[in-house]
């Protein structure tokens, strides 16, 4: 049964989903990672691919779908919930870009999304009189990062999930780094409170693209290239977690 956005059918969706926000990114991780890929939806250009994970490991063979999510929390809200509720979907896994909040993170590195604060409302109304907490599943987390396996260049904590790409408050940034924020993208927050909505598991994996507080050097292509497939890889853990 189509759903207002994803044109699919119940079963054309794997239960483990990546979600990149950009739906061409979407197209080259499945020509990248899996097999006998075939896409099942492409409403307003949001493709989905559903084939089975090609990469080495224990997770050779299984069913795995890609998705792009589009930016900002509205988006990936609709998408997921339309992916839970009526597609079978058990676990989606942000595989996005972020900007380093901390100073301890760094251009290239990764963030495990551990929870998401939100200048968003979208969370506000979930359960009345309370501060929704947007947490991460504890086993994806954990997955990923034991498959980061202590890597120097993964972190795992908290993000902020921002309304605005272009407008913060004053204060609000200083207040991010002093409250231990690593970085800051525009989708966990929604995933996070959707995915509790529908008991299912979610978990965000971000590349730390560009840098709010602290100058560095940008990636080469090859370094974008090489750094984004360690996050993808450890999403593909979280996502048969
Ligand atoms: N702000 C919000 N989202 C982002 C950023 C940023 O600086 N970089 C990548 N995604």
């Amino acid at each position: 049964m189509a759903t207002p956005h994803i044109d699919a059918e119940l079963g054309d969706f794997a239960p483990a989903v990546l979600m990149p926000g950009d739906p061409k990114r979407a197209e080259r991780m499945a020509e990248l990672i899996l097999d006998s890929a075939r896409m099942v939806t492409d409403v307003r250009g949001m493709m989905g691919f559903t084939g089975v994970y090609a990469g080495e490991g224990p997770h050779h063979g299984k069913p795995l779908s890609i998705m792009g999510s589009g930016m900002g929390m509205p988006s990936i809200a609709i998408y997921a919930t339309e992916l839970f509720r009526f597609f079978g979907v058990e676990r989606i896994v942000r595989v996005g870009t972020a900007g380093g909040i901390s100073p301890a993170v760094s251009v290239g590195d990764v963030v495990i999304a551990s929870g998401a604060h939100t200048t968003s409302s979208m969370n506000e109304l979930r359960i009345p009189g309370t501060h929704f907490s947007a947490v991460a599943d504890l086993a994806m987390a954990s997955a990923a990062l034991h498959a980061a396996a202590g890597a120097a260049d993964v972190f795992a904590g908290p993000i902020i999930s921002a309304d605005h790409f272009y407008f913060a408050v004053p204060g609000q940034l200083d207040a991010m780094v002093a409250h231990g924020v690593l970085a800051v993208e525009m989708e966990a927050a929604s995933l996070y409170g959707v995915a509790a909505e529908h008991g299912t598991g979610a978990l965000a994996v971000l590349t730390v693209s560009d840098h709010l507080t602290k100058q560095g050097a940008d990636m080469t292509s090859a370094e974008r290239e090489t750094r984004f497939q360690g996050a993808l890889s450890l999403a593909v853990a979280a996502a048969f977690a």
